[in-house]
């Protein structure tokens, strides 16, 4: 496990699994994450034998404190180590939003990445819509790259997918 702040990110175990398929599949989740899919029980077992294994880099943790054993989930993938970039993102289970955890989750993650992993950037992709995601990212200092223009059919109609990235220098230096 990982504490930053009093919050915790620790490993996936299966008592989990219930909890992180409803938060997937919970609509004002899924609405916001690139490809549309609800999880059966099975699907989600499977799923978690699969992110076990060595063949994925993707890896999921849980966020907990003190007071709540599943505020919600940390996910990271594309983890290049040449060049020392990972994209990561979370979610925060719906009755937990607006109270501050997606922040602290945030600069929680930026420590790992930054100060553990070695990581020299840290990426993200979050929907033109998401404009709670969006203001959040840059609060926490990430700027937009570029855009996927188009990218996500999502209600009937494209939207844009929004790159952002944070740099180890600026990280550190917003730190100082
Ligand atoms: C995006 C998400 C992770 C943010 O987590 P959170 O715990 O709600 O975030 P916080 O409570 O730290 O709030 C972050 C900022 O957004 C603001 N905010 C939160 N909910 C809001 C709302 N419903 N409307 C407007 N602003 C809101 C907060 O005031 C805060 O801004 P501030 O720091 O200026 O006060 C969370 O809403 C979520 O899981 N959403 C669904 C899935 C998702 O979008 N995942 C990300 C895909 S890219």
């Amino acid at each position: 496990m990982f504490k930053h702040s009093d919050l915790i990110m620790r490993t996936v175990e299966e008592g989990d699994l219930e909890k992180m398929r409803k938060l997937r599949n919970d609509p004002s989740t899924w609405t916001m994450l690139e490809h549309v899919n609800f999880i059966d029980a099975e699907a989600q077992r499977q799923w978690f034998q699969k992110i076990r294994s060595a063949s994925t880099d993707r890896r999921y943790y849980i966020l907990c404190d003190d007071q709540n054993d599943f505020i919600g989930i940390v996910r990271s993938d594309q983890i290049d180590q040449a060049n020392r970039s990972i994209r990561i993102g979370v979610d925060i289970v719906p009755e937990l939003r607006g109270k501050g955890f997606g922040s602290r989750a945030f600069q929680l993650l930026k420590k790992f990445c930054f100060d553990y992993l070695n990581m020299h950037r840290v990426w993200l992709a979050v929907l033109e819509t998401n404009k709670v995601a969006l203001a959040l990212y840059k609060k926490q200092g990430f700027k937009k790259e570029g855009i996927y223009r188009s990218a996500v059919f999502r209600d009937g109609k494209y939207l844009d997918y929004i790159i952002m990235s944070i740099l180890e220098d600026e990280y550190r230096a917003k730190r100082l």
